[in-house]
């Protein structure tokens, strides 16, 4: 079963739709999910990381004599005594999850190894000891001088530094500067300051060494797999004997999706004190050590001629990185696809900070991409005088200019439609500045979103039950969208079971091997190897029940249904056998399967993308600047939808950390000290319930029939993308001011 059709020649989604609520959800809200900070072992010790107080330097000294003997304390670990990590001594960069080697050029960090300070934060020592409370007391009498650098910090005073990354080669096609020959033009440069992640649950690692050479850890991860993989490779053990566990998590949108350098070095900890060991990071240190969107600039050249259809687009990028390792994104990607425009050219450059190196959050490059490009699609709209929907119908592309390959599916134009409908699109000035409601000015903005729809390889298990109850199993983490659920829903779509005689089991390695959750690809990826697992018992039931004789003697396999755990023929009421009956007989006690799941060769013959549209209409006021969403409609073409409530609650949290992104989120770095000044969500601000109007969603709910046997393309990242400019546009739209530079703040208004 490793190459299925894709090919579904059914809709596989039931008559009977089904939109259940979320299967863990009383469990999550009534304190029933153990996050991995909930887990408690018996002689477990804590871990908390005293940070440098530089941004760039070295350490000269270190007293950790006080620390040492403050009560409780098993250990102080710094880069004189910490641990050596065997699968570390080989050269800098050879992580399974990281950048290419580039040892001669980037500077070297592993944790606690050196006394080389290269961000502020960097932690200089670990202190272990039989409480949080007293690690956290013996962490403060750790004292550091250091030799200090001037730390680089600020992304527009090195923007000339920027290096072309090895993983992004600068794309062109028809000519680079073709956009100068159109007769409207447009050049603005557009930025993104450094985001963080902010889930409400903390950071961290629980690392139990069972034996020698076995493992259990608790983690933040959003890939237990991968974690298992970097863990066993930093250790030289066999991946087998290291189980990871990961059931719940309380928000991931990226910061899990590697392993970072602190986790293993609990790892080696944990082992030095012969104790199992836990870590939650501080609020202060989800800002430095678990990455954040990397600050970016953009520039967009743009040229159309007066009937509105593009001649040329030039998109270029640099964005920050850390001294030593090199974090990439697909930043400009979107401008090479998602028009038809004859000559596009794109280019992508990194500089390296004195920062902890950023990692993918929610939507990631794409995400700051399309502020770029999809504000500046609005202002070209206004300077040809177009309506910026009629422009981007002008510029309609029904196949993939970029690879020259049809789409798998794209129901773009629906998705304009339906959207500009529901926001009341008609009552739209396009004049900015021009629409009032008492006392505020309004007006509207739309963007489009479009995030690469994946189908990774996946396994799974399910064993039906002769009580007719059915478990379904995977690896995968739930970093949030509601994974248990989806997962449920695919199982009843093929096998009938009722909702609630279905349990699935996932989040830990001891399951089938699953990909990390991210890039939108969890359904796609390890609900097709549910669905597959499933179809295989439904064909073992239907085998059996026509073997067996009895009403089903002669008949085809296809000739038979399964629901609500009964086999039968439509139109023939008095064909039915149920599931449990068939088993007894059998002597079955469970139906046991188990296989991967991967895509056949549609997934290199089509261009597969998720599209989402999203409107806005902002409230502005004048006198203080302050700008409120008011409506927000926005509309997912992500093929068929497998459970509507749970992708319509990821719509809506991907639109609500949108409006955190065009309003209120920044990482303010106080550049003499290369620190983040606002560490804390008191001054970060995350966009909360008041900053949040009710958000319409609307799924286009159309099967691809490329990618997977549920149609279904990815929808996680494509609530976030493109939500920004289309704040923006709106700001616009209400005020005449053009905001290129995030957040919109009141201060930019006035
Ligand atoms: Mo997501 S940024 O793929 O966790």
């Amino acid at each position: 079963m490793t190459e299925n059709k894709t090919n579904s020649p059914v809709d596989p989604v039931r008559s009977d739709r089904v939109a259940p609520d979320r299967v863990d959800g009383r469990m999550k809200v009534t304190g029933g999910a153990k996050y991995f900070a909930d887990f408690e072992l018996p002689n477990m010790a804590y871990c908390v990381i005293v940070g440098s107080e530089i941004g760039r330097g070295s350490i000269t000294s270190l007293d950790t004599k006080k620390a040492r003997n403050a009560p409780g304390v098993l250990g102080v670990f710094t880069h004189e005594n910490m641990p050596s990590i065997p699968g570390w001594d080989a050269p800098v960069g050879d992580k399974a999850d990281g950048p290419p080697p580039k040892p001669d050029t980037l500077e070297k960090y592993r944790i606690l190894n050196s006394p080389k300070i290269l961000f502020d934060g960097q932690p200089i020592a670990i202190v272990v000891a039989d409480s949080y409370e007293r690690a956290t007391y013996a962490a403060s009498l750790v004292k550091a001088t250091y030799t200090k650098q001037a730390a680089r910090t600020d992304l527009d005073k090195h923007l000339a530094e920027g290096i072309a990354p090895d993983r992004s080669e600068d794309y062109m096609r028809g000519k680079a500067d073709g956009y100068r020959t159109a007769p409207v033009t447009l050049e603005a440069n557009y930025t993104i300051p450094v985001e963080v992640h902010n889930p409400m649950e903390l950071h961290g690692i629980l690392a139990h060494w069972t034996d020698a050479n076995t493992l259990m850890i608790y983690a933040k991860t959003q890939g237990v797999n991968a974690t298992q993989q970097t863990i066993a490779q930093a250790f030289k053990l066999d991946p087998n004997n290291i189980r990871v566990h990961t059931e719940f998590m309380g928000g991931g949108f990226g910061m899990g999706l590697r392993t970072w350098p602190q986790e293993t070095a609990v790892v080696a900890i944990a082992k030095k004190v012969d104790r199992p060991v836990k870590l939650v990071v501080t609020r202060s240190q989800m800002f430095q050590l678990v990455g954040h969107r990397p600050c970016t600039v953009q520039t967009i050249q743009m040229g159309a001629d007066t009937n509105g259809k593009l001649v040329g687009i030039a998109h270029a990028a640099t964005a920050e990185t850390a001294s030593y390792e090199d974090f990439t994104e697909a930043t400009v990607n979107m401008t090479k696809f998602l028009y038809d425009c004859p000559n596009v050219s794109t280019r992508y450059r990194i500089v390296r900070l004195d920062r902890g190196v950023p990692i993918w959050m929610r939507g990631p490059g794409e995400a700051t991409g399309a502020f770029a490009l999809e504000s500046a699609m609005d202002e070209m709209a206004y300077k040809l005088g177009i309506d910026p929907i009629e422009f981007r119908l002008r510029n309609y592309t029904e196949t993939d200019p970029e690879h020259n390959r049809p789409y798998s599916s794209k129901y773009l134009r629906e998705a304009y439609q339906r959207g500009a409908e529901a926001i009341g699109w008609s009552n739209r000035q396009n004049q900015p500045g021009s629409q009032q409601e008492d006392g505020w000015l309004t007006g509207y903005g739309m963007s489009t979103g479009t995030f690469n729809a994946f189908r990774w390889e996946a396994s799974a298990r399910v064993l039906l039950n002769a009580d007719g109850s059915l478990r379904v199993q995977s690896a995968v983490t739930d970093i949030g969208p509601g994974t248990g659920t989806a997962l449920t829903v695919i199982a009843h779509n093929v096998l009938g079971v009722p909702l609630d005689r279905i349990k699935v089991e996932y989040g830990d390695t001891s399951l089938p091997k699953a990909p990390t959750q991210g890039g939108s690809a969890i359904v796609s990826a390890v609900g097709s190897a549910v669905f597959d697992v499933c179809t295989l018992i439904k064909n073992e039931l239907v085998k059996l029940a026509i073997k067996d004789g009895g009403p089903f003697a002669g008949r085809k396999a296809d000739e038979l249904t399964l629901s609500d755990g009964i086999l039968s023929i439509e139109k023939e009421p008095g064909k039915k056998v149920a599931v449990t009956d068939l088993m007894k007989s059998n002597n079955l006690t469970v139906i046991d399967k188990k296989g991967d799941s991967k895509g056949g060769p549609d997934l290199q013959k089509y261009s597969i993308y998720s599209f989402s549209v999203h409107f806005v209409k902002v409230r502005v006021n004048p006198l203080t600047g302050v700008v409120r969403v008011a409506n927000a409609v926005s509309v997912a073409d992500s093929g068929r939808i497998v459970s509507p409530k749970t992708a319509a609650s990821q719509m809506i949290g991907g639109v609500t950390g949108g409006i955190g992104m065009a309003l209120t989120e920044e990482a303010v770095i106080d550049h003499r000290f290369g620190r983040f000044v606002n560490n804390n969500l008191g001054d970060y601000h995350v966009a909360v319930h008041a900053d949040v109007p009710a958000i319409e969603t609307i799924m286009i709910d159309k099967p691809d029939p490329h990618i997977n046997p549920m149609g279904a393309k990815g929808m996680g990242e494509i609530a976030l993308i493109g939500f920004a400019p289309a704040v923006a546009n709106a700001v616009f739209n209400a005020t005449g001011k053009r905001v290129r530079d995030l957040p919109i703040t009141p201060d930019k208004l006035l």
